[in-house]
């Protein structure tokens, strides 16, 4: 069966679906590979690499030909046309937003793979890209804040004096806004955490972080690991507590999010105004509706504070793994090549839907959705356009 690696087609991503090292995994299991013509490139992957590795090198790949195509961003409904009845896909598929997309693999008789809904077992953890790329948004996250800080991270006793550390807050500690206090902790800055999830506390606490207690009457523990949404009172009740870490902070970093739901307001702007100027926010939830009142995706803002005429920089991050491509694209690559491993039987690929975690991740097959809360978004969107006609 030959499998098929494209060069992401969208401007600003960076990453790849295969790298020579995945590449070395799927033949082993007896697969053949075809890697487009500088797909790795922008990720730091030469196509001399992927042949070395036994792939196949081609100035463009006739994806009709294909039986397997692998791909970061969710595929365009007019490659899905293209696809044979039966093609499988791997990789990220945005199930509750990309509805075109899902019913053109539908349509086409695609047996289709979105690696967001890779089950959060431990089992199944080499084949979570959310966890892998968020592992790298956290980090970068971190790396923003200090470019843009004027001040150190770390305790500096000097001969010219002492430097204090700078005070980090970190909302939402899942995986981003874990590996984002590591980081912090890392440069030596005080690290304080807050999570609606009743698991958090000792989550952060196992980070060197230092868990913000906020009185909520109780956790919005959610299915899957996840959080559950805040009802109106709560958010306004959580945004008033949050107010004094938020002003006694140095540098922000926002993770929160609920899965197929917009990125819960955690910061408004009156929040913001007794910041110290020159402080930093990073919204990494910024291209999903952010979890700060002003955010952009791409863009960093001049926030006015205070009463001296200083400004904060409230930073909107956009496509934060690509910007790391080589590291994100060895970590997603290896969770592409473990998930279709785990379907690799006899030289083909053949998914088991007795697996929990085929079945789980699989998005569309037989001409049928599989997954429900798509279906779901999809007959809303459906009602919706009726509404508006
Ligand atoms: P996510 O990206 O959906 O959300 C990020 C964080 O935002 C979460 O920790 C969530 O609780 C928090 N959040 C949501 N609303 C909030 C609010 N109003 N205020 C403050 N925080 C808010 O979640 P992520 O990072 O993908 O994972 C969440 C959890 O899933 C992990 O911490 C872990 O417990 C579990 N998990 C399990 C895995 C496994 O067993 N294989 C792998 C990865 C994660």
């Amino acid at each position: 069966m030959i499998v098929g690696v494209l060069k992401e087609p969208i401007s600003g991503e960076k990453r790849v679906a295969a790298t020579p090292e995945s590449v070395k995994q799927l033949i082993a299991s007896g697969l053949k590979v075809t890697v487009q013509k500088g797909a790795g490139v922008a990720a730091g992957y030469a196509d001399d690499d992927y042949k070395s590795a036994g792939a196949t090198v081609a100035p463009s790949v006739d994806v009709a030909k294909l039986d397997v195509l692998t791909h970061v961003r969710p595929l365009a409904p007019a490659t899905i046309k293209k696809l044979k009845k039966g093609t499988i896909t791997v990789g990220l598929g945005s199930p509750a937003s990309e509805t075109a997309a899902v019913i053109a693999l539908r349509d086409q008789g695609v047996t289709s793979f979105a690696l967001e809904l890779v089950p959060r077992i431990s089992r199944a953890q080499s084949m979570d890209a959310l966890t892998s790329q968020a592992l790298v948004a956290g980090y970068r996250c971190v790396l923003e804040a200090g470019m843009r800080l004027p001040r150190f991270f770390p305790l500096y006793m000097t001969a010219a004096g002492t430097v204090p550390p700078a005070t980090v807050l970190v909302l939402g500690a899942g995986v981003a806004g874990l590996q984002a206090i590591a980081t912090a902790k890392r440069l030596g800055a005080k690290v304080n955490a807050y999570d609606v999830r009743s698991a958090s506390g000792d989550e952060v606490r196992s980070m060197g972080g230092t868990f913000i207690e906020l009185e909520l009457d109780a956790a919005a523990d959610g299915a899957g690991g996840y959080a559950k949404e805040l009802g109106a009172d709560r958010v306004k009740r959580q945004q008033e507590l949050l107010t004094p870490f938020v002003s006694a902070a140095d540098v922000i970093i926002t993770t929160a999010a609920i899965p197929g739901r917009p990125a819960p307001r955690l910061i408004t702007a009156a929040m913001m105004k007794d910041m110290k100027p020159g402080s930093v926010i990073i919204d990494l939830a910024a291209e999903s509706g952010g979890n700060v009142e002003g955010s952009k995706p791409g863009v960093d803002v001049s926030v006015p504070v205070g009463k001296s005429g200083g400004a904060i920089t409230l930073v909107g991050m956009k496509d934060v793994p690509s910007t790391m491509a080589y590291d994100a694209s060895r970590l997603y690559a290896k969770n592409v090549s473990n998930l279709l491993g785990l379907m690799t039987d006899a030289k083909a690929v053949k998914p088991d839907f007795e697996d929990e975690v085929v079945a789980g991740a699989c998005l569309t097959h037989a001409g049928e959705i599989r997954h429900e809360p798509t279906a779901e978004a999809i007959s809303q969107s459906k009602a919706a356009k009726k509404g508006t006609k």
